[in-house]
């Protein structure tokens, strides 16, 4: 059966993981979650001090950011496993420290550039499920199938919060929902590769749609696609 290349893209928190690693899961294909890339690099800027709330030496970062190692070891699950520099990061990348901060790090066109290069050699072979905001307009611009996902911000925000919920943190709602809407706000202005839906990629709103809906029509669009 053809391989292809499906990139999704869209609005922080309307599942984009989940669905990715279904579709993956049932095609056999490879999963990459390029969020947690940029989310890694963040960590790696806070620990080596280069960014906190009020500051972000920049230059630092960009000195550095060819000694930062990324490696995702068991594509296909979500929350990705993933090893920043040989240490095992995978909680630490979805905290709010790195969900504050990890816009600004997105914005810089040297990190970009560099986990650009890295998501392509992933997708050399096809046969690859990738998701973030910009893998149908600038990583995988060629995708058979490009997805653009979205929904309200106020059930992302609650999905949000129930999910750190469930995991056992202190949060409030206002401080999710204000978290997602300035990602939201800072994703789609940012000067370089800015979210935006690719001219010929599929909308796919889930504000009211269950997660096997979902599932079942994009199952029918690759069906279509790879048959
Ligand atoms: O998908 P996520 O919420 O884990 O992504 C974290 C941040 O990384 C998000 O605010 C935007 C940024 N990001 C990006 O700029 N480009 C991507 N391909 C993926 C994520």
């Amino acid at each position: 059966m053809k391989k292809i290349t499906i990139a999704i893209d869209g609005h922080s928190s309307t599942g984009k993981s989940t669905l990715a690693k279904h579709l993956a899961k049932t095609l056999d294909y490879i999963y990459v979650d390029s969020g947690a890339m940029y989310r890694a690099v963040t960590l790696f800027a806070i620990e080596n001090h280069f960014i906190d709330e009020n500051n972000f030496d920049k230059d630092a970062l960009i000195s550095n950011i060819e000694s930062v190692t990324i490696e995702i070891k068991n594509e296909g699950t979500f929350p990705t496993v993933l090893f920043l520099n040989n240490k095992e990061v995978s909680s630490k990348i979805r905290g709010m420290e790195v969900s504050n901060l990890v816009s600004k790090v997105a914005a810089l066109p040297e990190v970009r550039k560099c986990l650009v290069r890295e998501q392509r050699r992933m997708g050399e072979q096809k046969g690859i499920v990738m998701d973030g905001r910009d893998i149908g307009t600038v990583v995988f611009p060629k995708a058979e199938l490009k997805i653009f996902m979205t929904a309200s911000a106020q059930i992302r925000a609650q999905r949000r919060y129930d999910e750190l919920i469930a995991k056992g943190e202190t949060v409030v709602f206002d401080e999710v929902y204000e978290n997602i809407t300035s990602r939201d706000q800072k994703d789609s202005t940012r000067a370089d590769s800015p979210l935006t839906q690719a001219n010929d990629a599929r909308v796919l709103d889930n504000t009211n749609l269950t997660q096997s809906q979902q599932y079942t029509i994009v199952m029918d669009w690759i069906k279509a696609l790879i048959d």
